[in-house]
């Protein structure tokens, strides 16, 4: 430690530290800045000066006091221990801290992110003798009921190995040990570090052809996400954009979800908190969080951690990716950890482009969602892997010509529009049906084991998307001449597209049944309220009132069809059937 580089602060501004003397440091080392140690990073260079965005309160911080650099970038520990943790926007095990030193803990402290002293069962999955390269998997370790995480050889390390055995290891612990054609021995271990700044590498690219469900009936059917796919939810104030991501967090079908809680309000994190223990997985049965990692910097915590928690949530995301799991990350809110940026950007002096934030916003923010996608991962044996991410944009006063919303559509390919009137009418979720877009749509159908299925629910989401469109236009219809100016068609539009949003589109996420819809359920209420549409419009060209129409008992049972459970599916089916004799019963009475 001694021998270890050491300058001296010259000034400090804020989250940003000046040092002297630190020729030969280089960007993104991490440093220990002042007498009480606090965690920072060198975010500039210039000639023996270094600029260090710290993670920690810098009050009380001097010049004179002493900068040390630890000569490594900033790292994430990546092992069993990961699942289940609660980390802020470094890696340090917040509920463990908690724990230890209450709810204002002392600056400085540098507690790992993975427990040095818990045993773990690894099995390995290769045999003394066998060569290995980086990304080889060597053994597993059963971390909850959920996930089993596999030990898969470092990056850099290559060789054959040397002994290698079952046991219960710590996270330190050597499990095996490799011997590279030169003679150097690398222990291996089941934890290894890794920098977060850099996108951990993958084998080839595929096509996210594969569409994530989430459970979330306008989103699936109308704007699906892939596995590997990247969205953004953009939104006014209060319109729902966390409510989206609890629900994604909660239900979408991902072995692993990493949920990055970023400069939001202390007391959402809470609800995460003290919610998602309780929740079960709706496949598994099992606790939802036996598959979760979540990362907290709410906005009371400093914000050079908030800026560096969204790439300690994607390093631990594809980690997990790399094992060969399709894995879900949301980031709630982008536009905060945007605002850490302009903020460090801005003590850092440097010159501002478009509403004060720095010139790289956009790259960053690019940068982050390419770290996405469905790839072959590295080593074998031969896996595939897919990362989603899913990130919340607030501008300000929902104006969508923000610079962060604007980065953010030049990169993803799902685009969830949150509209203040839906939210106002509560109308959840917010999502506008006329400006919300996916371009994963074409492989809804292979959601469906039966090819056919698939092929009508295409179909059906067509035709519903045609009619949202045409109520539009006749609402604007009725606006100019009034309701009486329509045909008995237009107006049965105007109610189908009524019941498509509200008994389709319309999901209640705090509602037993309503929170979650299986795909199949999806089709077939889609199908249902369609069909509905279909017998209704044959009926009135034989000559059947509209009134009679929508008087008919069967509606009810529509609007209803969203709380009846799963495992009842086949009522929906049976709901179709009475519609159907209802409006046929109408046009004998009418004939006769
Ligand atoms: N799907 C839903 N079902 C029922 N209620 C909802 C739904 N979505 C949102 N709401 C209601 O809207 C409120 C605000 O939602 P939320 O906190 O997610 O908004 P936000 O866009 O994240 O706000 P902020 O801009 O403050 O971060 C919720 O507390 C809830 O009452
Ligand atoms: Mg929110």
């Amino acid at each position: 430690m001694n021998t270890r580089r050491q300058g001296k602060i010259v000034k400090v501004a804020g989250p940003v530290v000046v040092a002297e003397d630190m020729a030969g440091a280089r960007m993104y080392d991490v440093v220990r800045v002042g007498k009480l140690n606090l965690i920072g990073e060198i975010v500039e260079l210039h000639g023996d000066l270094a600029s260090v965005q710290v993670y920690e309160e810098t009050v009380g911080i001097g010049p004179g006091e002493p900068v040390v650099d630890t000569e490594a970038p900033l790292s994430v520990e990546l092992g069993p221990g990961l699942i289940e943790s609660i980390y802020d926007g470094i890696q340090r095990p917040l509920n463990l801290l908690y724990e230890a030193e209450g709810a204002f803990m002392s600056r400085g402290t540098a507690m790992p992110g993975l427990n040095r002293d818990k045993k773990w069962h690894f099995k390995p999955t290769v045999e003394s003798q066998t060569k290995v390269a980086p990304g080889d998997i060597i053994g597993e370790v059963v971390e909850t009921t959920l996930v089993t995480q596999k030990i898969m050889v470092p990056h850099g390390v290559a060789g054959t190995v040397q002994r290698i055995a079952e046991g219960d290891y710590t996270v330190v612990e050597t499990v095996g040990i490799v011997m590279a054609d030169d003679g150097t021995e690398t222990e291996l271990k089941l934890m290894q570090s890794c920098p977060v700044r850099n996108a951990r590498p993958v084998g080839r690219r595929l096509a996210p052809n594969r569409v994530l469900v989430t459970g979330q009936r306008v989103i699936d059917t109308f704007f699906p996400i892939a596995k590997g796919g990247t969205a953004c939810i953009p939104g006014p104030f209060g319109t729902g954009k966390t409510v989206v991501q609890h629900q994604l967090a909660k239900w979408v079908d991902a072995e692993i979800v990493v949920y990055v809680g970023c400069g939001e309000r202390g007391n959402e994190m809470t609800d995460v908190l003290t919610e998602f223990p309780k929740l079960k997985d709706p496949r598994s049965g099992e606790p939802l969080m036996k598959r979760s990692v979540l990362i907290a910097n709410t906005s009371n915590m400093p914000v050079a951690a908030r800026e560096a928690s969204v790439y300690t949530g994607i390093t631990i995301a594809e980690y997990f990716r790399d094992m060969g799991y399709t894995v879900a990350l949301m980031a709630d809110s982008t536009s905060r950890w945007a605002e850490a940026m302009r903020e460090i950007s801005t003590r850092l002096e440097e010159m501002p482009a478009e509403e004060g934030y720095p010139a790289y916003l956009a790259a960053r923010i690019a940068s982050f969602y390419e770290r996405a996608g469905r790839v072959e991962c590295i080593g074998s044996p031969p896996r595939e892997g897919a990362l989603s991410i899913i990130g919340a944009v607030s501008p300000p006063g929902g104006d969508l010509s923000d610079s962060v919303v604007q980065a953010t559509l030049h990169v993803v390919k799902v685009f969830w529009s949150l509209l203040g009137r839906l939210a106002y009418q509560r109308h959840f979720p917010a999502i506008d049906w006329m400006t919300s877009y996916s371009f994963y749509k074409e492989y809804l159908k292979n959601c469906f084991e039966d090819k056919e299925q698939g092929r009508e629910m295409d179909e059906l989401t067509v035709q519903a998307m045609a009619l949202l469109e045409q109520e539009s236009e006749l609402l604007e219809i009725v606006r100019l001449v009034g309701a009486e100016a329509l045909s008995p068609a237009d107006r049965l539009a105007l109610e189908t597209a009524r019941s498509i949003r509200e008994d389709f589109l319309h999901q209640n996420a705090f509602h037993k049944v309503d929170t979650y819809t299986l795909m199949l359920k999806q089709y077939e209420m889609l199908k249902m309220v369609l069909n509905f549409h279909k017998q209704a419009l044959e009926a009135i060209s034989a000559g059947v009132e509209t009134a009679e129409i929508f008087k008919l008992p069967v509606r009810e049972e529509i609007a209803r069809a969203k709380y009846i459970p799963q495992e009842d599916i086949a009522k929906i089916a049976q709901i179709r059937q009475t519609a159907n004799e209802q409006i046929k019963r109408l046009q004998t009475t009418e004939v006769s």
